[in-house]
């Protein structure tokens, strides 16, 4: 067979692929570490896609290189399937020092057959108890679907898919705290049978052990942040530099606040 004349389908197909690899920006060995179980993290594809998994003897997990003080965070996420009760796949941002602050994605498995939940949360300055659970609108266990976290000095937002289903303004005008610190982003698989389906009274069944849960989109849209020195924080929040803290990501828009409210009023 001979090779026809490049079609208008191929030419787009190769620009698709260049403008893939150009927005990529980083592997994960770019961005990420390792930061337990080493054992059961497997990365494949030139580490443009990274296999997590949970036996008996351990779960696993990644975080960023760096911290960060504002960004527009994502990952492409599978979760483990079939019977997935009491396993978590946490995707996160946290600070690590006294008053915690700390941005949530926990996906908690059910038994075959029964929906995800995905529960959020927002931890400013040490304060929690802010979770809120969603039943997802499709099967997260069949294929890759995009989550992110919006977060400058305005507002967090989480998605799903391009969904807005929670946002979190910055009311520190009326004394709400919102986070301030440098935040680093930490993916996990982990064993949260004591809490996690039907509030831990289903438990694991580790007959179907090794759970895996896939990840790609491994380029951070972040603003570094120093950890030790807080001086470059209100560097974070330029908008000439930083594409999420112009005004289009201050609030909804019109059309996000209308998918904000259908995906609010299911829950
Ligand atoms: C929250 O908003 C106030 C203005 O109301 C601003 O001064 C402050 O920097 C914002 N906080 C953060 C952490 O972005
Ligand atoms: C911020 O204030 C608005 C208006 O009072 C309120 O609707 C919203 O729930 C508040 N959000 C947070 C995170 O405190
Ligand atoms: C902290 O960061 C600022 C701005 O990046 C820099 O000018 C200053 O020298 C740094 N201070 C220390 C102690 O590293």
């Amino acid at each position: 067979m001979g090779f026809p004349l490049p079609s208008i389908f191929e030419f787009v197909l190769l620009s698709w692929g260049l403008a893939s690899c150009r927005g990529s920006g980083g592997s994960f060995d770019a961005n990420y570490d390792i930061t337990w179980g080493s054992n059961n993290v497997v990365s494949s594809n030139r580490g443009r896609e990274v296999q997590l998994s949970m036996d008996q003897s351990s779960g696993s997990g990644f975080g960023s290189k760096l911290s960060y003080g504002s960004g527009f965070f994502h990952l492409r996420i599978k979760l483990p399937d079939k019977d997935s009760a009491g396993v978590v796949t946490a995707f996160y941002l946290t600070s690590h020092s006294g008053r915690h602050d700390e941005l949530d994605f926990e996906f908690l498995g059910n038994r075959e057959g029964k929906p995800y939940t995905l529960q959020t949360n927002v931890f400013s300055n040490g304060q929690g108890n802010r979770e809120q659970r969603l039943r997802l609108w499709f099967d997260p266990t069949a294929d890759f679907h995009t989550y992110k976290i919006l977060w400058n000095q305005h507002q967090i937002v989480f998605y799903v898919d391009n969904i807005p289903i929670r946002v979190f303004k910055n009311n520190t005008s009326i004394g709400v705290n919102y986070p301030t610190q440098p935040l680093q982003i930490e993916v996990s698989l982990w064993d949260g049978d004591s809490w996690a389906t039907d509030g831990g009274q289903t438990k694991t069944d580790w007959s179907h052990a090794p759970f895996k849960a896939y990840f790609q989109g491994f380029n951070i849209d972040g603003c570094p942040a120093d950890t030790q020195n807080h001086s470059n924080t209100e560097q974070c929040y330029s908008s000439s530099d930083y594409w999420w803290n112009r005004n289009k990501f201050w609030k909804l828009d019109s059309n996000q606040q209308k998918a904000y409210r259908d995906v609010r009023n299911k829950m």
